[in-house]
C-alpha cells in the first residue's frame, strides 16, 4: 500500500472492506472471511457496534469470564472480567476464595469529586483579574443552569468554581480550577459541557468588566476539557487477617507474611519494580472497567498519575504486620461510571452491570478497586513463593496447545500430564509430539 485513500469514512462498509482487503492485505478473500467471522448474528446488535466509532468493519472480541466469590463489605460478588491474558480471571478467583474464608475484602469511598478546567491567557495586572471574577462567579453559574439542573436535582452539580494563577509557569497563564459532583455518571460529557459554556461566559463578561483594559478585556481561552487526575475521587479496599490463618503449603505463614511486605515495600521505593507491581494491579482493575463499559484510558492515566503524586512513581498498594496482624491495602482514584455512556447501549456492559446487582457508581468504584488488590495479593504471593511462571504458564498451555494445532484428546491428555510438570515452550512441543506419534 503506498497511496493514501480519499474520503474513506463516507465509503459504504463493504466498500472499506474491500479496500482494505484489496489494498493491505495479501489474501483479499480470507481477509474477509475473518471479519466476517467477527460480525454479530443479530443484525441489530452488530449496527449497534457498527455505530459505536467510525469506520467500523468488525468486533474485536475479548473473553468475557468470571471471578466468583468476591466477599466485599459482607456481600458476594461474581466480578465481570474482559481480558485477554491466560492467568488474570485464575489469579482474581484464587484471591477471592482465599480472602472469602478471611473475612473478606473491606471497601470504603474516600471522595467522589471529579475536576475540569478551563485554560486561558489574559496579559494585565492579576488583581484586576481576581476583581473580575468575583464578579463574573454569578454570571459563570447562572450560564450552566440549564445543564446542571437535572444533575442538582439528584443532588450533583459544580462544587466549586476557582480562580488559579500559574504565571509563574507560563506567562499570562491563567485557569478556572472546577470540581463536580457527578454520581452514578461518569460525567465527561457533563463537566466538559459545563467546562465550554464557563469559557464562553468569561470571555463575554470580560468584554463587559468596565476596570479591564482593552488588552485585558481580551482573554484568550487556550481550552476546556475535564482531567482525568481525580486524585479527590478515591476508594480504599482492604484485606487483613491474623499471621497465623496466611497458612500456605509452600511456606511458613509467617515467613511468607514478611517476605510480602518486603516485596510491597519494594515497590514503594524502586520505580522499576512499582511499574510491574502495578500494572499486575491494573489486570484486575482493567478487566472490570472494561466489562462495565468504562473508560479504561481515563482510569489508567489517572491511576498512574496518582501513584507518582509525590514525585517518584510508586506502589499503589501497601502491607504492614501489626500486632500480629497482617494487612494489606489498596487506595486509587477511579472515576467511573454506571449510567450513561455504553452502560444502557452495550448488551454485555448490561448484562456485566447486573451480575454485579447493578451498582451504583461508588459500589462500581469499590468492586474495581478489590479487584485490583484481589490481582495484586495473588500475583505477589506467587511471586514471593513458587515464582510467577508456574502458574502463568500452566493458564497459557491452553493457548501454545492451540497454537500447535492440538486436537481436543490432545489437549485433555496434555492438561493431565502437565498437571504436575513444569510449562515450558519445548517441554509442550515434546510431549505434544510423544502423544500424536502414539
Ligand atoms: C503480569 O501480567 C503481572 C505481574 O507481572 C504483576 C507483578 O509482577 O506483580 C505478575
Amino acid at each position: 500500500m503506498n497511496t493514501p485513500v480519499e474520503g474513506f469514512s463516507k465509503l459504504t462498509k463493504t466498500q472499506k472492506i474491500d479496500w482494505i482487503a484489496n489494498n493491505c492485505t495479501k489474501d483479499p478473500k480470507g481477509t474477509k472471511q475473518v471479519l466476517e467471522q467477527y460480525w454479530n448474528m443479530d443484525p441489530r446488535v452488530q449496527k449497534l457496534h457498527d455505530e459505536f466509532i467510525e469506520n467500523t468493519i468488525s468486533n474485536y472480541y475479548l473473553p468475557f469470564a468470571i471471578a466468583p466469590n468476591f466477599k466485599i463489605n459482607g456481600e458476594i460478588f461474581a466480578i465481570p472480567m474482559a481480558i485477554e491474558e491466560s492467568s488474570v480471571v485464575a489469579a482474581a478467583s484464587k484471591a477471592a476464595k482465599f480472602w472469602l474464608e478471611r473475612g473478606g475484602f473491606k471497601a470504603e469511598i474516600i471522595g467522589t469529586e471529579k475536576v475540569g478546567q478551563v485554560h486561558f491567557i489574559y496579559k494585565g495586572g492579576t488583581e484586576r483579574l481576581s476583581n473580575f471574577f468575583i464578579s463574573a462567579k454569578p454570571e459563570l453559574l447562572k450560564s450552566v443552569a440549564t445543564i446542571t439542573q437535572s444533575m442538582e436535582k439528584r443532588g450533583g452539580g459544580i462544587n466549586t468554581i476557582e480562580l488559579r494563577d500559574l504565571t509563574d509557569k507560563i506567562d499570562g497563564y491563567y485557569q478556572l480550577h472546577c470540581t463536580f459532583e457527578t454520581l452514578d455518571a461518569m460525567g465527561a460529557n457533563f463537566i466538559n459541557s459545563c467546562l465550554e459554556q464557563f469559557a464562553k461566559t468569561l470571555k463575554e463578561q470580560a468584554l463587559l468588566f468596565e476596570a479591564f483594559s482593552e488588552e485585558e478585556k481580551n482573554i484568550e481561552v487556550v481550552m476546556s476539557i475535564l482531567s482525568n487526575y481525580v486524585p479527590d475521587c478515591l476508594v480504599k479496599a482492604e484485606v487483613s487477617c491474623p499471621i497465623a490463618d496466611l497458612g500456605n503449603a509452600d511456606m511458613p505463614a509467617e515467613a511468607f507474611a514478611e517476605k510480602f511486605v518486603q516485596a510491597v515495600n519494594i515497590a514503594k521505593v524502586e520505580p522499576y519494580r512499582a511499574v510491574t507491581h502495578n500494572k499486575g494491579i491494573m489486570n484486575g482493575i482493567d478487566a472490570v472497567v472494561l466489562a462495565t463499559g468504562n473508560d479504561f484510558r481515563a482510569v489508567e492515566a489517572g491511576i498512574h498519575a496518582y501513584a507518582a503524586k509525590d514525585g517518584q512513581y510508586s506502589s499503589l498498594s501497601h502491607a504492614k504486620i501489626e500486632d500480629g496482624i497482617f494487612r494489606f491495602w489498596i487506595e486509587v482514584p477511579l472515576a467511573l461510571g454506571t449510567v450513561g455512556g455504553l452502560t444502557t447501549l452495550h448488551p454485555l456492559v448490561k448484562l456485566a452491570l447486573e451480575i454485579l446487582q447493578n451498582p451504583s457508581a461508588k459500589q462500581l468504584m469499590q468492586i474495581v478497586a478489590v479487584a485490583g488488590l484481589a490481582q495484586n495479593f495473588a500475583a505477589v504471593r506467587s511471586l514471593v513463593t513458587t515464582g510467577i511462571q508456574k502458574g502463568h504458564m500452566k493458564m497459557h498451555l491452553l493457548n501454545m496447545l492451540n497454537q500447535l494445532g492440538a486436537t481436543e484428546e490432545e489437549k485433555r491428555k496434555m492438561v493431565k500430564h502437565f498437571k504436575d510438570e513444569t510449562v515450558t515452550n519445548a517441554s509442550v512441543k515434546e510431549a505434544l509430539e510423544r502423544i500424536k506419534s502414539k
